[in-house]
């Protein structure tokens, strides 16, 4: 099986670009697009960080990430993604957003093998591969956050997806990335989402009632479960925006009342508390 050697990735927010430096650091050739120089700047800048990070607390050496670095581009030109080999989108989770991007990397990705990969939470991804002219070579690639830290990916072939998509997917994932992959049907919420997000609405909806303070639903669940964080950290950690778009679409999907995002979550993402990337969100974040 052919091995990749230049990976794009579509976005490079907090799942982009882990993704990015988790390919760079394992020795891809890795180009990033962003929606316009000031946020491709930025997402190298969110690489950068982290790297620094690594080697401050002597994961990797001052080598490892100069050379992660070196393999690492960023472009706001989506044309430049024309020789990528493996596309993986990872914008905001927004149906119409995500659609235009597999319509231009449809278009513009020249290799008739490549296999274009969305990192969605949640969208069908027969509706991302329907879009294209290549549905046989779409498919679903869901990370974890941190993604340099959690050990999983999802890998999800739409109804359209050939057999050799799935096998070339799951050999990149675990030989390129270092990940261990679990397979899921195509529906929404895969494997993880589905178990994990009716146990975040409840937290929130324990808030919400006024039945117990964050402070005390995380420790029992840190201390009572041994989760490494309870889950209103957690939402903090995933974005309460992201959260709200997923059990959306899941509800949607579902009409499953334990999927429907609570007031109290609306709420907040009215307010613009995402959780860590805005500063505020169940907890304060300086
Ligand atoms: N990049 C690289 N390494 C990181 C990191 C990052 N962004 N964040 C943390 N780490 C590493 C640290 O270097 C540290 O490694 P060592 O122990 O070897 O030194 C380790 O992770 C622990 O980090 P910290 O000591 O800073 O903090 P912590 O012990 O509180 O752990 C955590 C932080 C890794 C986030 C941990 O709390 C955790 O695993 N939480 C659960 C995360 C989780 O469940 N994620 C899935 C969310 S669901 C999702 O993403 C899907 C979706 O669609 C919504």
């Amino acid at each position: 099986m052919e091995t990749v050697s230049r990976l794009g990735v579509v976005g490079c927010g907090l799942m982009g670009s882990g993704i990015a430096e988790v390919a760079a650091l394992g020795g891809t050739d890795v180009l990033v697009a962003e929606s316009s120089p000031e946020a491709a700047r930025a997402g190298r800048r969110r690489v950068e960080v982290s790297l620094d990070r690594g080697v401050c607390r002597g994961k990797i050496t001052e080598e490892a990430r100069d050379a992660a670095l070196a393999r690492l581009a960023v472009t706001d030109d989506f044309d430049a993604m024309a020789d990528r080999q493996f596309v993986i989108e990872a914008v905001a989770e927004n149906r119409d957003i995500k659609t235009g991007i597999f319509k231009t990397l449809d278009r513009v990705v020249t290799d008739p093998q490549a296999i274009l990969a969305s990192n969605t939470s949640s969208i069908p991804i027969v509706d991302l591969a329907v879009t294209t002219q290549r549905p046989t070579q779409v498919i679903g690639m869901h990370f974890f956050n941190p993604v340099p830290v959690q050990a999983l990916v999802e890998v999800i072939p739409a109804l359209t997806t050939s057999p050799d998509t799935v096998a070339r997917t799951s050999a990149f994932a675990s030989a390129c990335l270092g990940k261990e992959v679990v397979q899921a049907t195509d529906r929404s919420g895969f494997v993880v989402n589905a178990l994990l997000v009716p146990y975040l609405l409840a937290a929130v909806r324990m808030v919400e009632s006024g039945s117990a303070r964050a402070e005390d639903i995380d420790r029992g669940m840190e201390l009572g479960c041994a989760h490494p964080m309870g889950p209103l950290r957690l939402l903090d950690l995933i974005g309460l925006d992201t959260a709200q778009a997923v059990a959306e679409s899941m509800y949607e999907e579902f009409k499953e009342p334990l999927y429907a995002p609570p007031a109290l979550l609306r709420r907040m993402v009215a307010a613009g508390r995402f959780g860590r990337k805005s500063g505020h969100g169940f907890y304060e974040y300086a």
